[in-house]
């Protein structure tokens, strides 16, 4: 703590307020590896991206780009994350995550949450390549996945 609380007096010089000192507590270790999820979560929305875009018809249906980011999904969805959703990196903690303690309250629900987008995006990317009918159907579970767990333990449920 003692290295923590010397940050204190640097940041008070230089008129760093509101969140700067908030966030004095937050280890660069911690700070990083909301940046780290954020970055996960971007790539997720970048690869539902054009399949949202195919599946309410605001862009053609292009079976290869289709499938590609399909499995790009399912392979990210598969991916360990247990290193960058730490303990003590909620919004309660550092301003700059919108994760909700509750993720940390309920280890065995958030990990439910992950999992059903494991599964729902794996069933997608089985069948994302197939036409755009069976796109649309696989993209419902995907959706409500996405949106579940936001619901629950993102500040802003969209
Ligand atoms: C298991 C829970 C969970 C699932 C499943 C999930 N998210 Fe998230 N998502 C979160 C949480 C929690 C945050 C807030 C993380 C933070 O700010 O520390 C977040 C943040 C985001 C963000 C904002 C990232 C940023 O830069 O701040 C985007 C975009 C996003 N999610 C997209 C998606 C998409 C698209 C899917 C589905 C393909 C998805 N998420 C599935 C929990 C989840």
């Amino acid at each position: 703590m003692s290295r923590l609380s010397s940050l204190a007096i640097p940041a008070a010089i230089l008129g760093l307020a509101g969140m700067a000192l908030a966030d004095s507590h937050v280890s660069d270790e911690v700070a990083g590896a909301v940046n780290i999820r954020q970055s996960h979560m971007s790539l997720y929305g970048f690869n539902l991206g054009p399949l949202a875009g195919m599946a309410r018809g605001r862009m053609d249906y292009d079976a290869e780009i289709a499938g590609a980011a399909a499995a790009n999904l399912a392979a990210l969805a598969a991916m360990d994350q247990a290193g960058y959703w730490v303990e003590g990196s909620s919004n309660d903690d550092l301003e700059e995550s919108e994760a909700l303690a509750a993720i940390w309250d309920d280890p065995t629900g958030f990990e439910e949450r992950m999992m059903a987008l494991q599964l729902a995006s794996a069933d997608l990317a089985a069948v994302a390549g197939n036409g755009l009918t069976e796109l649309q159907a696989g993209m419902g579970p995907v959706g409500q996945s996405c949106g579940g767990c936001h619901e629950d333990y993102r500040i802003s449920d969209n």
